[in-house]
């Protein structure tokens, strides 16, 4: 491999080139990143009508004790459904209630996290014409009590907001939420949520999920999907508006492509504050009309405009703008630096596309010229037919074809739209949950980008995230529990491209076999001041190979062997993968790299990818 270490003009990769793509799929945010530990707090998952869906609530107690139904008598306009439990037995008389009361419990999300000496706000709404006497408590898996708090309340004929601080006294990651009493009464629950105290920064991003993101160090987060932007119907499909203000006054959505209930905790607000606390730039999919199944005719679109207008001055707006103050009421009284916004998702095929994306173009770039708008067309292999920005490029394959489309954008036109591959993946029976041939595979399409960044600006491996309880797309980036969380090698493969992210790339020939790889960039360190030249190889096949690097324009003097060092991705068997048990089992390793000069043969073990860098 020859590279120029001094070339002219530089080749800038763009500041965003590797990012995020979040999608609401497997329980990513609700049940994942969104801290919350109620799922179906407000007992909507079933609509607005009664009765409604309370699953994952469950009764405690029988029907000689306790009788739970729901209404709509709750005091939130947009969430009627409220719970009813009525109490029939009592602390004396003919029927004692069981030992710990009757009442209800909420498991979360397949257990809570409760942790000793962790701290955790509980609030819900009660409302009764009785007195109400209860007890809230998290309860671990072998019914132990782990925190717990009573209240005594004899003035609550109107609902009435409780509040309280539980601190655990036991640990316990398969957890429940229980509220309980042992007095004969009717009692309305409504509104109830456990949010742990210590979230990033406060802003209820579960703390673990966010640093594993955070350590990427995105160039972008593109949200909130996918299809979950769609829908499989346009009545199901994300709302930015029913998902900001109050928690309480969110109705929640069916997210009826990946089938299961969300109750909007992590709304459009969160997801812009979730790019600002990584640094990254947010990227917002907006649905134009259409879902996967239902279309909205362009002629009758000017409303979904409207709103999307809405939603930019939402982030963008100071804070005496309409919708700017009402993002400056829910606490960021500056703009979110929004600057992207993608017109659907994987919709171009779609009759009303075009027209609808047209009116969409012509409203945003007449009130915010400098938006830059994500066609879903792909300009790749002809000239588009309507203006964009960018161009949203997906591609799920397998192994040998991704690992082939390294080349896929050499010949794209260097004129049009740059591409953002916001999704890629390979997919099938042989990259198992997420294993090496996978992240190899994509290794050497991430080269290809690199080695193309003048056409492609962004990209991001999706999905994300998966909840290990609720995989309804396989394989992912990151798997966690309630508890636990590690990256899948595709995950760690990532960490060798985040310095490419502003960097320099350098031209280099390679002179090797088919299933090698390359590409090289230099950068300098923004906290330590230090230059660095990277070269990234990957070796897709079985075989042991000794690469022969020659830098040009590069002084061995200027050399630090100290600072230089080979950082190796590979495993005994290509078909690894990580697990909870052996979470980097595939994972970089990073070794000091002796005798580091301006021509040296590196070994490249086989289906590995290697990273030498040199300060
Ligand atoms: O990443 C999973 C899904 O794959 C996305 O929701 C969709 O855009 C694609 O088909």
């Amino acid at each position: 491999l020859s590279l120029n270490a001094s070339q002219s003009p530089a080749k800038k990769i763009s500041q965003r080139m590797f990012g995020l793509a979040f999608e609401e799929i497997n329980h990513s945010g609700a049940g994942g990143l969104w801290a919350e530990l109620v799922s179906n707090r407000g007992f909507e998952a079933g609509g607005p009508n009664t009765p409604s869906n309370i699953s994952p609530w469950t009764i405690i107690g029988n029907e000689a004790s306790i009788l739970v139904s729901t209404d709509r008598s709750s005091c939130f306009d947009k969430n009627k459904v409220a719970l009813q439990m009525e109490v029939l037995c009592d602390v004396d008389g003919e029927n004692i209630c069981p030992a710990g009361g009757v009442g209800v419990y909420n498991p979360g999300y397949w257990g809570m996290n409760i942790e000793k000496g962790k701290r955790y706000r509980v609030v819900f709404y009660v409302r009764s014409l009785q007195p109400v006497e209860m007890s809230i408590s998290f309860i671990g898996s072998k019914d132990q009590k782990l925190a717990t708090s009573d209240i005594k309340d004899d003035n609550v004929a109107e609902w009435k907001k409780v509040e309280m601080v539980l601190e655990a006294y036991g640990s316990d990651a398969n957890s429940r939420l229980q509220l309980t009493t042992s007095k004969r009464s009717t009692i309305w629950l409504d509104q109830v949520s456990a949010l742990p105290l210590d979230t990033h920064n406060g802003h209820g991003f579960r703390q673990d999920l966010f640093d594993i993101l955070a350590a990427l160090k995105p160039g972008f987060i593109r949200f909130p999907g996918g299809s979950y932007v769609e829908g499989d119907r346009l009545m199901n499909a994300f709302r930015w508006r029913e998902t900001i203000g109050a928690w309480e006054e969110r109705p929640g959505r069916f997210n009826d492509v990946w089938q299961y209930w969300t109750d909007d905790g992590l709304g459009y607000f969160e997801y812009l504050q979730l790019a600002e606390d990584l640094g990254a730039s947010p990227i917002w999919v907006v649905n134009i009309g259409i879902s996967i199944n239902e279309q909205v005719d362009t002629s009758l679109i000017m409303p979904f405009v409207q709103d999307t207008l809405d939603a930019i001055e939402f982030a963008r707006g100071d804070a005496s703008s309409t919708m700017g103050s009402a993002r400056a009421a829910m606490g960021h009284l500056e703009p979110f630096d929004l600057q992207y916004v993608a017109a659907g998702n994987q919709d171009c095929w779609k009759k009303n596309y075009r027209g609808s994306y047209m009116k969409f173009y012509n409203a945003i770039k007449g009130v915010y010229p400098d938006i830059k708008i994500i066609t879903n067309c792909d300009a790749s292999a002809a000239v588009l037919d309507h203006p964009a920005d960018l161009y949203d490029y997906h591609v799920y394959t397998n192994a040998n074809s991704m690992f082939s489309m390294a080349h896929n954008f050499d010949h794209a036109s260097r004129n049009g739209p740059k591409a953002f591959v916001s999704e890629y993946a390979v997919t099938g029976g042989e990259a198992g949950r997420g294993n090496l041939l996978k992240a190899l595979a994509e290794a050497g399409f991430l080269i290809g980008l690199e080695r193309n960044s003048d056409v492609v600006e962004m990209a991001s491996s999706a999905p994300l995230f998966v909840n290990v309880n609720n995989q309804r797309f396989n394989p992912d980036a990151i798997v966690f529990d309630s508890s636990k969380v590690y990256g899948t090698p595709t995950y760690w493969m990532q960490h060798l491209f985040k310095a490419s992210n502003g960097a320099t790339l350098l031209d280099s020939t390679l002179q090797s076999p088919s299933s090698l790889t390359a590409s090289a960039i230099s950068w300098t360190d923004a906290d330590s001041g230090r230059s660095y030249i990277r070269v990234k190889v990957v070796n897709f096949g079985g075989n042991r190979l000794n690469l022969r690097l020659a830098i040009e324009g590069l002084d061995n003097k200027s050399i630090e062997s100290a600072g230089s060092t080979l950082t190796t991705l590979t495993s005994t068997n290509v078909k690894d993968e990580n697990s909870f048990n052996e979470p980097k089992k595939v994972a970089p390793v990073i070794n000091a790299l002796k005798n580091a000069s301006n021509k040296m043969t590196v070994i490249i073990p086989p289906y590995s990818f290697i990273s030498i860098d040199l300060q």
